[in-house]
């Protein structure tokens, strides 16, 4: 991590690495992984309210000391937030499809939130991601490497997104799940002057 130092270290009080997970859920997942990885601290991002509490409430009962859990719009974060080459790895999993021609405006995945992910992730780290909707995959798959920032990886058997609550549930009910590791390439994005503003207006 560069840019990112005092900021994240405000919130987790190291300089450990930082992976975030856009959209926790129940929280399953963040706990599997700092127990996993106690030398990295976790960041969930989950828009709802009650879900962000009940995360919450999870990590306090548990006593996990390297997870922080916010209650936030992810695009946002990433968007205008979070600085330039902080984050070491992201995690999407089972975001919702809005399969409505209508509502293809609310996806995770979109031009803005991808170039969020690549200001914001180191050179080099993943965007791991993973859904139960094969059309989906596709759709998603092809926002990533639009930017030409993302170069899609070999699959992987211990891909982290088949832990997760909705991995476990569509498994149990026999449904494919497809699973991606996605890499960023090139140039720090702060050596190529990228800053929250310019990424705004784009
Ligand atoms: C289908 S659930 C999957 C939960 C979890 N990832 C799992 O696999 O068990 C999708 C989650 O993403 C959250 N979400 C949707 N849009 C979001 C956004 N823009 N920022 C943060 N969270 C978001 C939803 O509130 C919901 O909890």
């Amino acid at each position: 991590m560069t840019g990112g130092t005092d900021f994240w270290r405000a919130l987790f009080g190291n300089d450990a690495p930082v992976e975030i997970e856009v959209g926790s859920g129940d929280g399953v997942l963040l706990t599997t992984m700092s127990t996993r990885w106690p030398t990295r601290n976790f960041l969930g991002i989950e828009r709802s309210p009650s879900k962000s509490r009940r995360i919450s409430a999870r990590l306090a009962r548990l006593g996990i000391d390297n997870v922080r859990a916010l209650q936030a719009d992810a695009t946002c974060l990433v968007t205008s937030v979070i600085p330039c080459d902080s984050v070491a790895a992201y995690h999407v999993y089972f975001p919702d499809p809005w399969p409505k021609r209508g509502h293809a405006g609310r996806r995770i995945f979109s031009t803005t939130f991808v170039a969020g992910l690549a200001r914001t992730l180191t050179a080099g780290g993943p965007l791991f991601f993973a859904t139960d909707v094969e059309w989906y995959a596709a759709v998603a798959r092809t926002c990533i490497v639009a930017g030409g920032v993302f170069l899609e990886a070999a699959a992987r058997d211990d891909h982290p997104g088949l832990q997760t609550s909705f991995a476990r549930k569509y498994r149990a009910a026999g449904r494919p799940l497809y699973a991606y590791t996605f890499v960023r390439m090139g140039e720090p994005a702060a050596a190529q002057g990228f800053a929250a503003s310019k990424i705004r207006s784009t």
